[in-house]
């Protein structure tokens, strides 16, 4: 079996405070295979962009990893002299971010920021590397590329700028995108435009996909995987549709019961009451514990660890509970919720 194009291993990200430190990461294992898409989600403030800047070597300061093994084609990288690492990450992979504004350089034109990377790595003269920069526009959707290669980013739609973004992406001939929220910023049917984008580079030129987001939604209709994360840790992974048609841990429950259903009208949208742990002090037992309508008093103590299920991974004590519980949220545990 090959190894995946990237793996994480017990990553642990912590931020010093004036008094003490925000565990923001607290042993999160990822991977992804050649070509899949996968999703990590979980909601505002669970560490999804640190996991993601972590392994890329973009924490901001004075974030740092405080222990975990990243691998990229099944070998250790972590340990690597950072130009070393540097090259084999922009060797294998491209980040897009959700602000595609501040990720483009305002004074320079856009086609000649695509063709950054073909002139100056790949080695081509100025005319070739346009011409690759003009055909990546035509990929990625854009019209009458040659006319707006000579644009700067500011005169472009949003759209049209994380268009853009992807296609720098693509410029290295990335097996491996990872996407921090590339679609928050833009309307509904902007952002169906760049996923259905991203499905089809996926599909035709097999580039993987690591998407990172807070919507639910988003990532079930990109991804065939999903890791669910929860105040820093991954709560549960596992296969699409099985994550979504029968969740095993009550945190995937609560997000999927928060997402709008057009088919289900009549059923309320129901947020989750309390907060997520301050993750600068220490966490005993489930984190999930304090705001789980199925706790026992094991949740409380007991630090679990993700337990294999049908389709992959639960960090859930109760995880043998799930199949009763649509019937016991729909029921009484309803009011709870
Ligand atoms: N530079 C920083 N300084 C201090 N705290 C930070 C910093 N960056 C992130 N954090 C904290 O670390 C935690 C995780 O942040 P992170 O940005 O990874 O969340 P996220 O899951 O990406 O959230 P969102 O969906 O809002 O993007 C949060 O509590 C956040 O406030
Ligand atoms: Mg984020």
């Amino acid at each position: 079996m090959t190894a995946p194009v990237l793996e994480v291993r017990d990553l642990h990200v912590e931020i010093p405070l004036p008094h003490g430190r925000l565990h923001a990461v607290r042993g999160v294992s990822l991977a992804v295979d050649a070509g899949e898409s996968v999703g990590l989600v979980g909601e505002s403030g669970s560490g999804k962009s640190l996991t993601l800047r972590a392994l890329l070597g973009l924490l901001p300061r004075p974030a740092k990893i405080t222990s975990g093994t990243v691998l990229i084609d099944g070998e250790d990288v972590t340990g690597l002299p950072a130009k070393r690492l540097r090259r084999k990450l922009t060797d294998t992979m491209a980040m897009i971010f959700q602000d595609s504004l501040t990720a483009l350089n305002p004074v320079h034109r856009v086609g000649d920021q695509i063709a950054e990377t073909p002139l100056r790595r790949l080695g081509k003269s100025r005319g070739e590397a346009k011409s690759i920069a003009v055909d990546l526009m035509r990929e990625v959707g854009i019209a009458d590329p040659e006319r707006r290669y000579e644009l700067y980013p500011h005169e472009l739609s949003g759209g049209m700028r994380q268009r853009i973004c992807i296609a720098i992406a693509l410029s290295t001939k990335p097996r491996l995108i990872l996407a921090d929220e590339p679609t928050t910023a833009l309307d509904v049917t902007i952002q169906a435009q760049v996923l259905a984008l991203l499905r089809q580079l996926r599909r035709d030129e097999h580039v993987g996909l690591l998407l990172v987001s807070h919507d639910l939604a988003v990532v079930s209709q990109t991804c065939s995987r999903l890791y669910v994360m929860y105040a820093g840790k991954i709560a549960e992974s596992g296969r699409l549709p099985d994550l979504i048609t029968a969740p095993e841990h009550p945190y995937t429950f609560s997000l999927l019961r928060s997402v709008p259903d057009p088919d289900h009208r009549a059923a309320r949208l129901l947020a989750i009451p309390g907060q997520p742990p301050d993750l600068s002090e220490t966490v005993l037992g489930c984190s999930f514990a304090p705001r789980c309508p199925f706790v026992a008093d094991e949740c409380r103590t007991a630090e679990p660890e993700p337990v294999p299920t049908a389709s992959g991974h639960s960090a859930c004590l109760r995880t043998e509970t799930a199949r009763t519980w649509p019937m016991l949220i729909t029921g009484e545990g309803a009011a709870q919720w």
